[in-house]
């Protein structure tokens, strides 16, 4: 496959008119060693944010939850996880839903016994009733839809009052040595070492520091959540604020 990205679309990839597409056929090419390159790259800190994210849910027994953009499951698969540990987890209470086909076998295969509903969707027009559910989540996948606003406004669309919104997504130290160093780190050696596990020539992990460095930032997010309706929004950093968890609740 030839490159998606060259540094004219790498400067913004964000304002480029075919995002979607562009994003979509990337993560079909990295779908295999998707997970592989998260745990390698972020040595195994990946799980714990999504840990931490599943934490600030506040998950009640009987809740629905609906991961967007699920791309290999794990999220998906701690919300269930911490529903059977309440003792409440029953068939499509826990709803995965990716855009990019190829994720959703792998999602399948890791969550085994897991009675999790896998939908190919768009987290643009998600495939859910009004007021369906009590918990959505993104991780790592705001930043790639083509329309964030739009996409929190499907959020609050489906959500049944007192529903939460949880967003984690990349950002940046706030520290300027920290953050020198983890550019460096990040738009330096990471595309390279993750390009040359992942076999890609897709460009996608140039895309991903790129796509980080050119996002909102973390006011313009919350404030984002705001206008879409959100109240009561919380943002968690972690690990040196590489990662935030966002929540906002619908009234
Ligand atoms: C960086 S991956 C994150 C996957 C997973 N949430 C995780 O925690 O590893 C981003 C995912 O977002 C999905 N995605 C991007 N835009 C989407 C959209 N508009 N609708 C649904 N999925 C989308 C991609 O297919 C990809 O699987």
């Amino acid at each position: 496959m030839p490159p998606l990205w060259d540094p004219a679309t790498l400067a913004n990839p964000h304002a480029v008119a075919d995002k979607r597409q562009r994003v979509q056929r990337m993560f079909a090419a990295i779908a295999p060693s998707y997970d592989l390159n998260n745990r390698l790259h972020s040595l195994w800190m990946d799980q714990l944010w999504r840990r931490r994210a599943v934490k600030m849910a506040e998950l009640r027994g009987g809740e629905c939850v609906a991961d967007v953009a699920c791309g290999t499951g794990d999220l998906a698969i701690f919300f269930a996880r911490a529903l059977s540990r309440l003792g409440t987890l029953r068939p499509g209470q826990v709803v995965g839903i990716d855009f990019t086909q190829p994720m959703l076998p792998l999602a399948q295969r890791k969550a085994r016994a897991l009675p999790i509903a896998w939908l190919n969707g768009d987290a643009l027009a998600l495939p859910l009733a009004d007021q369906s559910v009590d918990v959505v989540s993104i991780a790592f996948g705001i930043r790639n839809v083509a329309d964030p606003a739009a996409a929190a406004r499907e959020f609050h669309r489906v959500l049944r009052p007192g529903g939460r919104a949880i967003i984690l997504e990349f950002s940046l130290p706030t520290n300027p040595v920290i953050r020198g160093l983890y550019n460096f780190y990040f738009r330096r050696i990471l595309p390279r070492t993750a390009t040359w596990i992942s076999r890609d020539r897709t460009g996608a992990y140039q895309y991903l520091p790129e796509s980080v460095n050119t996002f909102i930032d973390r006011q313009s997010m919350a404030q984002m959540l705001s206008d879409c309706g959100f109240n009561d929004i919380l943002q968690r950093p972690m690990t040196f604020g590489v990662c935030i968890c966002y929540r906002g609740v619908k009234n």
